[in-house]
């Protein structure tokens, strides 16, 4: 099938739930799960993509969770953690100091946030 980049969906955000070994010993399913049917009910998020993940690092400090185009890692992103993940990352475009694990500089693929 050729690619179609008119039929692409547009993703605003790509978040990433650490879902290997360690993570998932501390709940990322459960975390991947709430963020994936939450921000379906969300009006406004529907660029928002939700995905599981290898890896990332951070092993120690899950379940690791990571938003481009921000770039940005978050430790500890417990089921309970995730309504306000939403509301104050994917809603309000505040990076959560407090649970920052890491931050890059963003992802080469996306455009900047709030950019085109
Ligand atoms: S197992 Fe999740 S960061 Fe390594």
């Amino acid at each position: 099938m050729p690619y179609d980049p008119g039929k692409m969906p547009q993703v605003s955000r790509h978040v990433f739930v650490c879902t290997a070994e360690l993570c998932a010993g501390r709940g990322s399913e459960a975390t991947y799960r709430a963020l994936k049917k939450q921000v379906k009910q969300h009006a406004g998020l529907e660029g928002v993509w939700v995905n599981r993940s290898g890896s990332v690092g951070g092993c120690q400090h899950g379940p690791l969770v990571v938003i481009y185009p921000e770039g940005v890692w978050y430790y500890g992103v417990t089921e309970a953690r995730v309504p306000e993940l939403i509301r104050r990352h994917l809603i309000g475009g505040e990076v959560i100091e407090a649970w920052r694990f890491h931050q890059t500089e963003g992802c080469p693929c996306m455009p900047p946030a709030g950019g085109e």
